[in-house]
């Protein structure tokens, strides 16, 4: 939409302008405005990077407040972009490592977020499986996922799930993602769970979803479809290795993730940041 060519965008993630909201953001961007060392400080500091402490201390005690999660500042980062925490997590989770073998993200349903397809710094990094289809009626179908057929070989490294999926809408159950993470949790790996249109915000679902955390979890939410796309603030709320190590991507961003995935450094990296949970 920032582009020169006039078009209609119809793209399923992309904004909307409410002017309610707009409005909103309006009048606080006047308020930084106002206070001239605050809007000084946002234009001459660099972010930490891990992400802004108070920013960070906000989310801590609103998710503890209504979800009770028992979390710290010490399991959550801010990067640019939900997006781009994917990015960092599946390099730093899956491909190739020093000793040959090869990890992947397996994602248990199909259709499941396109963004996702092209993220991996080597090839076949994704693995899928088709969906169960619930035919409602005629013109009505639900996917869940076919646990039957979902058998987690040695060489998946992580699983993940966008809830709600873009662009086909589906809703994970509860149920669906507590299986998902107990079988996360006894093969110590992390499930992956991508909220960016969910739940605790924005909250465009229409289910009664109950956001879930636990250490073996990597839990995802974003800004952009509350209405800040153009500053692309992603969080992520993890275990506290799994922010260790983000918030070392985002002091230098890109490039290392690349190095990473070549090393011997993340395969030590993953021993310990998961290993824990196995068999929990
Ligand atoms: C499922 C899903 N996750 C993440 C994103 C990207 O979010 P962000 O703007 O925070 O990078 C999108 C964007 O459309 C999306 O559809």
């Amino acid at each position: 939409m920032s582009g020169e060519q006039e078009f209609l965008m119809l793209g399923g993630g992309n904004p909307a302008g409410v002017p309610e909201v707009q409005a909103l953001w309006r009048e606080l961007v006047g308020d930084l405005l106002e206070q001239g060392e605050r809007f000084d400080e946002v234009l001459v500091n660099y972010d930490m990077p891990k992400g802004r402490p108070g920013f960070i201390r906000a989310l801590v005690d609103f998710l503890n407040r209504h979800y009770d999660w028992g979390i710290t500042e010490k399991n959550v980062a801010i990067t640019n972009g939900s997006q781009n925490a994917f990015f960092y997590l599946f390099n730093m989770l899956a491909g190739e490592f020093e000793d040959g073998t090869f990890k992947k993200i397996l994602l248990p349903l199909c259709p499941e977020y396109i963004g996702y397809a092209d993220q991996g710094l080597d090839r076949s990094m994704f693995t899928a499986r088709r969906p169960k289809i619930e035919v409602i009626d005629a013109h009505t179908f639900k996917y869940h996922i076919d646990f039957d057929a979902l058998q987690i070989d040695d060489d998946i490294a992580a699983i993940c799930v966008s809830r709600p999926t873009n662009p086909s809408a589906n809703v994970l159950t509860n149920e669906e993602i507590e299986r998902l993470s107990e079988l996360a949790k006894a093969r110590g790996i992390p499930l992956l769970i991508d909220n960016a249109y969910g739940a605790p915000f924005p909250g465009i679902i229409f289910k009664d979803v109950v956001p879930f955390f636990d250490q073996h979890l990597i839990v995802s939410l974003s800004l952009s479809k509350l209405g800040l796309p153009g500053t692309r603030t992603g969080i992520v709320i993890a275990n506290e290795a799994v922010i260790d190590a983000l918030s070392s991507i985002n002091a230098v961003s890109v490039w290392p993730t690349a190095i990473w995935g070549r090393s011997w450094w993340r395969r030590c990296w993953l021993t310990t940041a998961f290993s824990p949970c196995a068999g929990m």
